[in-house]
């Protein structure tokens, strides 16, 4: 039984590597993609989306959002993500144009005509989703949840408290998190525990193909990039934060995640706090609990799940070009 899902993201070098696990999973059938402005710009994100297809030869439809936060200017993560947003490797041109909808548009037709609700799978910021509800509430009907990544319940990657993707659109961050769609989030508590460690990437180099050695390149440059800034804590500089992977994850493999139903809020402005997921896990104000907050994967079921997707990716990118410069 397939999945339709649209995948939301900001292309980023974990996305890519949750759209390689999507792509290669058979459960998922991807109607459409929208990319964010989050760890670079609408442009560097647009493109790197198109670029990533092409390379692993997927048909699908990619749509362009919005190029700023709903009430705030844009903080890319350059420092993270490298100045393309895909670090150092430079995929081929797109073979394919992007589409002639907006993503808002995009959205709100594929998920009004799905013959079955539609699971969004959303891995940065939620501009584009918290818009398409306000534009259209009614879409609401036809979702049969939101997996995102983004939030925490215990501490930030961008202050103390805020994880990126809520801190860079807060606004839009309330209205989803209010908008009575179910939520799963994959939030640092969780995101922090799906990591690859120093043996686990030997497994992936030793793979040994062309796309091990891009992911590779990929990871390194995340890594270092995350240990030169507050970004990550110091024992980044050995393990791979699998972030976004996670919420694609959950989509395919649920029982490898733990979590709870909580009521969480946004803090929009708080000095210290803004972009802060506030987690009622002690019950403390008078809500409904409106999402799952997922705190634990089992990671070698995980990992292995990841290595698997790269093994079988290599099926995808036969049939087309795969050549990768570095620059
Ligand atoms: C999130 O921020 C981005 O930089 C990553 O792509 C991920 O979506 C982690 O906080
Ligand atoms: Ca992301």
């Amino acid at each position: 039984m397939s999945i339709p899902v649209i995948i939301d993201c900001d292309p980023g070098i974990d996305d890519v590597m949750a759209l390689l696990l999507a792509f290669v999973r058979p459960e998922l059938d991807i109607r459409l993609i929208t990319t964010e402005a989050g760890n670079q710009t609408q442009d560097k994100t647009a493109y790197n989306a198109r670029s990533f297809l092409s390379y692993m030869n997927q048909e699908i439809e990619v749509a362009r959002g919005l190029e700023q936060p709903l009430f705030v200017n844009l903080e890319v993560a350059d420092d993270v993500h490298g100045e393309s947003g895909l670090g150092d490797v430079i995929f081929p041109e797109p073979n394919f144009a992007e589409s002639d909808r907006t993503a808002i548009n995009a959205l709100y037709e594929t998920i009004m005509t799905s013959d079955e609700p539609i699971v969004l799978i959303a891995t940065g910021p939620l501009t584009n989703i918290g818009a398409l509800l306000l534009a259209h509430p009614e879409v609401k009907e036809n979702i049969r949840y939101i997996s995102f990544m983004g939030g925490a319940a215990v501490g930030g990657n961008m202050s103390p408290t805020a994880e990126f993707n809520v801190y860079v659109d807060p606004h839009a961050a309330d209205v989803v998190f209010r908008s009575g769609i179910p939520i799963v989030m994959s939030g640092l508590d969780v995101t922090h525990k799906a990591f690859l460690d120093e043996q686990d990437l030997k497994r992936i180099e030793a793979i040994g193909t062309d796309l091990t050695t891009t992911l590779v390149e990929l990871m390194t440059f995340y890594t270092k990039a995350a240990t030169q800034t507050a970004f990550h804590e110091e024992n980044f500089a050995t393990n791979v934060r699998l972030h976004d992977l996670c919420a694609v994850g959950y989509v395919v493999e649920p029982e490898l995640f733990q979590g709870d139903d909580c009521y969480v809020a946004i803090e929009t402005q708080g000095e210290l706090t803004k972009g802060t997921t506030v987690v009622d896990y002690a019950q403390s104000l008078p809500h409904a609990k409106n999402v799952h907050v997922l705190h634990t994967v089992n990671r070698e079921k995980f990992v292995d799940m990841f290595i698997d997707a790269i093994k079988n990716a290599e099926q995808l990118i036969k049939g087309g070009h795969s050549h990768v410069e570095k620059n």
